[in-house]
């Protein structure tokens, strides 16, 4: 299962809407067949590792990071190629979350004569889903808020100057998280400080995901950095009644999508509409970048599932640079919201926090 979930992650950030899967055929202890899936609308991972198998397939063993489907979507039925090419038993890492689905595949399986364990590895495998199932569950993508931070908790000094909070493993790191996300979001104020490019710089190249800039009165300057970008990427603008028409008008004839959407109770764009628009069109995860205004009302409208904070061994001392998340925060440590499943990693000299709410 081990190995299903390391080929899965290859079709990380590019099967939407369909989650990320991985499958291995196993007979008398030795790997016969592989797959994962690739993108939406090609074979499914059980598919593609049957296929390699052949008839080696007949009586083996397979393993799947996730439960075979049942129904007819783009492709055919994961349960009945299994039937089909004779696996005797299938591990399974975790149940399908779509409530429609969830247990069919297992059971038809069984009903069939054949073996079914699950969950195996489910904590892992239920991770790898975890865009899949709150969006196919709530409508609404997966969220994980990402920030680097001195150790005073400062995301940028008072001057505004923030690079580089983290060194440069960890911001390799960030270049593969993007890589594996459908979008990164950031406020304007990080777009007028930063002018950052938001693409995926890997030594490999990658994906770059779309780009999405919370502006509630369309301050974008028109020679912003990501609207200039020769990338497949689409950049999206989240505004309000606030932005001037024809603003508005210039930059959809440059390919931008601008959205309108209501304006929240404390101000500036609902969020919470903004994540229901962004499920609607498709978007899983949404990695949010910043800065300190937005991560603070992400955090209080409850939009975010996971965090990830690097912390770096620097202090900025006083208190002018922006917090990791401005605002009003919790009144008491009871209420303080805490991570599950933490897991701490070093990046150079950086240490990596991260867990879900
Ligand atoms: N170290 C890091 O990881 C990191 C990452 C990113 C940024 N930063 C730093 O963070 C600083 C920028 O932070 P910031 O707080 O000034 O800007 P920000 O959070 O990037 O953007 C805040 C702005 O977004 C707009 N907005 C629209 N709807 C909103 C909503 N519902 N909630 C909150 N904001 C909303 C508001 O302006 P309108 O009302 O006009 O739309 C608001 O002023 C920069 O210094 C940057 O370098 C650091």
């Amino acid at each position: 299962m081990g190995r299903a979930l390391e080929l899965a992650r290859r079709g990380e950030g590019r099967t939407r809407p369909n989650p990320p899967v991985g499958a291995v055929v196993v007979r008398d202890g030795a790997i016969v067949g592989e797959g994962f899936h690739p993108r939406a609308g090609e074979p499914h991972a059980e598919v593609f590792a049957l296929r390699e198998a052949g008839e080696a397939a007949r009586g083996a063993d397979l393993y799947v990071t996730l439960e075979p489907c049942c129904h007819h979507g783009r492709t055919g039925p994961c349960t009945e190629a299994v039937l089909a090419a004779g696996i005797a038993r299938v591990f399974v890492g975790v149940l399908d979350p779509n409530p429609k689905v969830s247990g069919g595949g297992v059971a038809i399986l069984r009903s069939a004569g054949v073996a079914v364990e699950a969950p195996v590895l489910e904590t892992e495998c239920r991770r790898l889903i975890a865009p899949f199932a709150k969006h196919i569950t709530t409508g609404a993508p997966y969220v994980i808020l990402k920030s680097a931070m001195t150790l005073d908790g400062r995301i940028a000094s008072g001057a505004g100057d923030s690079r580089w909070i983290s060194s440069e493993a960890s911001r390799a790191h960030v270049h593969r998280l993007r890589d594996t996300v459908d979008a990164i979001m950031v406020g304007i104020g990080t777009v007028l400080q930063d002018d950052p490019r938001l693409t995926t710089r890997l030594p490999e190249g990658g994906r770059d995901a779309d780009r999405i800039v919370v502006d509630a009165r369309l301050q974008i300057p028109e020679d912003a950095a990501l609207l200039d970008l020769h990338s497949s990427a689409a950049t999206v603008i989240a505004t309000t009644s606030h932005a001037p028409a024809e603003k508005i008008e210039r930059l959809r004839r440059r390919g931008v999508q601008v959205l309108e959407f209501p304006i929240a109770k404390a101000g500036g764009v609902d969020l919470c509409a903004l994540m229901q628009r962004l499920g609607a069109l498709g978007y899983q995860s949404v990695l949010l970048e910043g800065g300190a205004r937005l991560n603070g009302a992400a955090l209080r409208e409850g939009i975010v599932d996971r965090v990830q904070i690097f912390i770096a061994p620097l202090l900025l001392g006083g208190d002018d640079g922006p917090s990791l998340a401005a605002g009003t925060g919790m009144p008491t440590i009871a209420e303080a919201k805490r991570l599950k499943d933490v897991r701490v990693t070093r990046f150079g000299d950086d240490t990596l926090i991260e867990g879900d709410f």
